[in-house]
């Protein structure tokens, strides 16, 4: 078997830091190869890249996901006992439950209230000299997501928990004060939803039969047992936090807007063309840049042989930008959806592979279903976007437009 290529220099993880969502593709790029060995954090890794990697890494329950992240990163983002830790049978159980939550009915219901939540924003926003859409979309999404859960929320907690949902996503991409602040409101979270997963199994708490809530609190693990408090919490956290951080999404879908006037009219003329505008928002704008595993098993692909511990990185944006897939993938074109048949491995902004067997995303239709519905309500709005900086530094994770994306003279109603 021939040797697999090794990228220049000894350890890459401060351009790994550096580069972060290029990291991965131009080494591939430069050493005409979909996988390359290195040292990241003085631990050798594989990184690869592209739809036969993707398939490779998601399929057959070769990878699994412990062991594979800085511990910062699995504290904020999925954290100890959560779903991501699991694998096999185990893990199958536990993700058929999270798809169970997943129903149109309950679909089209978080987008209904993503719009009552708006709607309230927006007659504030209105009366604002200037309003930064990252934030404040964080604001409207967590709301949005406690009603959908069924975790009550006061008018007075309703700022916390936005910040702190916020501050585990901002945290997970970075290292230092930043980091330790985002696990210090984690805790507070976590100790939150814990006293409330108590309350609603003592009986102390309502919560409505079916929501995820109840489901997840009743929920019973593949050996009979009930999810322990601390790991029910998690599991709610997994649902609360990565809606919140939908707002990066539509923070991007309203600069394609800006960037982009002609869709705008394009939307408004022919609500078909709304799935394929969201799924190149999806696609094009930076987001999750990898995601690492390990494997749990000796295993062969593109030439090299994975020993089981073997640690892999797999590039997401960089497939969702791999110009053997994707015509001109750096070009903005919603077009490319229209009657795009779908596939499981090329198109991997939230994972890849199938919903229920593997590690893909349970989340990706209610990212769908908001971004929908928020990209429909910002055609209706008239704002006006004042001269900011709206770079996207692809070095930095979780990115985002560097303003945040200001607007301002916001009317809630097209005239
Ligand atoms: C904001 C947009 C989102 C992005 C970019 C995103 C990204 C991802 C990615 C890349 C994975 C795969 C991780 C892996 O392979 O190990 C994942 C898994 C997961 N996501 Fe999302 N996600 C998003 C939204 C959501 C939403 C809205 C929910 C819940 C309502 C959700 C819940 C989860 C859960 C529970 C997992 C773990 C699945 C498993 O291990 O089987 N995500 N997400």
């Amino acid at each position: 078997m021939p040797a697999i290529l090794r990228a220049a220099g000894v350890d890459n993880t401060i351009p790994f830091l550096r580069e972060a969502y290029t990291f991965i593709s131009r080494r591939c790029d430069g050493l005409g190869s979909d996988l390359f060995s290195t040292r990241i954090m003085l631990t050798p890794v594989v990184c690869m890249r592209g739809a036969d990697a993707a398939q490779f890494f998601y399929d057959g329950g070769r990878f699994t996901r412990q062991g594979a992240m800085p511990q910062t990163v699995l504290r904020l983002l999925q954290d100890k006992g959560s779903i991501q830790g699991l694998d096999g049978a185990a893990h199958r159980a536990r993700k058929a439950m999270f798809m169970s939550l997943m129903s149109p009915d309950r679909i089209s219901h978080v987008a209904e209230l993503l719009e009552r939540h708006w709607h309230v924003a927006v007659a504030q926003w209105a009366s604002r000299p200037e309003v930064t859409l990252l934030p404040e979309i964080g604001h409207i999404l967590s709301r949005t997501a406690c009603d959908w859960v069924g975790v009550p929320l006061t008018e007075r907690q309703a700022p916390a928990m936005s910040r702190e949902l916020q501050a585990m996503i901002r945290g997970a991409g970075q290292i230092g004060p930043g980091t330790l602040h985002a696990l210090t409101l984690r805790r507070r979270t976590e100790r939150r939803m814990r006293r409330l997963v108590r309350d609603v199994r003592a009986g102390r708490v309502q919560a409505e039969g079916d929501s995820p809530l109840a489901t997840i609190a009743r929920h019973r693990d593949i050996d009979g047992a009930a999810l322990t408090d601390a790991t029910a919490a998690v599991e709610i956290i997994n649902l609360l936090r990565p809606m919140v951080a939908v707002n990066r999404f539509i923070t991007f879908a309203a600069l394609a807007l800006h960037q982009h006037p002609a869709w705008r009219r394009r939307l408004a003329g022919d609500e078909g063309w709304l799935e394929p505008f969201v799924q190149e928002v999806r696609r094009f704008y930076p987001f999750f840049p990898v995601i690492g595993g390990r494997a749990l098993m000796g295993c062969d692909w593109g030439g090299h042989h994975f020993a089981a511990g073997d640690w892999v990185i797999l590039d997401l944006y960089g497939t969702n930008h791999d110009r053997r897939l994707w015509e001109e993938p750096e070009q903005f074109q919603p077009e490319r959806f229209k009657d795009w048949p779908g596939h499981p491995y090329t198109f991997i902004p939230q994972g890849a592979g199938d919903f229920m067997t593997g590690h893909r995303c349970p989340g990706e239709w209610i990212t769908i279903a908001l971004i929908k519905r928020a990209v429909r309500l910002l055609c209706g709005m008239r704002y006006e976007v004042p001269p900011q900086d709206l770079s996207i530094s692809l070095s930095e994770m979780p990115a985002a437009p560097r303003s945040g994306l200001v607007i301002s003279q916001v009317c809630a109603a097209e005239a």
